[in-house]
């Protein structure tokens, strides 16, 4: 039951992931052609535009709701890998733990890092 509702989840994710990445890497690789159509400066790593966006309320939660999905999507996928391996009992619940607070730790430091850049002023 459980694993059929995290699996749920990670199809759910992966969904998600699908739309938010896709407006992610259109932001990063497309914005020349939507320089040409007059919007934005055509340089969306630039320092300026980086902490345009990110000081925009709707960045930081889509990076956060990308974080969180990416990281359960990408980490959940590999925990099901290492689980194809006929480990033992304990070892697996070793790594599903290990893996779950990886995820917690590295959700924790990359939501604060948004909340912080956001609410930065005037850069
Ligand atoms: C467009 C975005 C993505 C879509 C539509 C997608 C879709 C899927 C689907 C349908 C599965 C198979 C689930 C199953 O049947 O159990 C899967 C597995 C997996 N995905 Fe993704 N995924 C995406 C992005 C990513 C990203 C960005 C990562 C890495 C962070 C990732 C890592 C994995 C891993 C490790 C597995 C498990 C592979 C296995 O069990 O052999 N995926 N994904
Ligand atoms: C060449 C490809 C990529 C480039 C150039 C890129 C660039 C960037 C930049 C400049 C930011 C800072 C925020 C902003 O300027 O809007 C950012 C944030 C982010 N990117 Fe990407 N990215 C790429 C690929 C990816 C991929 C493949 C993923 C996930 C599978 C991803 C996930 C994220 C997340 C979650 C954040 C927010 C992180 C946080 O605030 O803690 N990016 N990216």
């Amino acid at each position: 039951m459980r694993e059929s509702r995290l699996w749920f989840w990670h199809i759910l994710s992966a969904v998600v992931i699908l739309v938010l990445l896709g407006l992610h890497m259109g932001t990063m690789h497309l914005s020349e052609l939507l320089h040409m159509a007059g919007i934005g400066s055509g340089e969306p790593v630039d320092s300026s535009q980086v902490f345009r966006r990110s000081q925009q309320a709707v960045y930081m939660i889509t990076y956060i709701l990308l974080l969180g999905t990416g990281l359960f999507h990408g980490l959940y996928g590999l925990r099901s890998i290492f689980f194809e391996l006929s480990l033992s009992r304990s070892l697996e619940k070793l790594i599903g733990g290990v893996i779950a607070i990886a995820g917690i730790a590295l959700f924790l430091y990359g939501s604060y890092v948004a909340v912080i850049v956001f609410q930065i002023n005037g850069v």
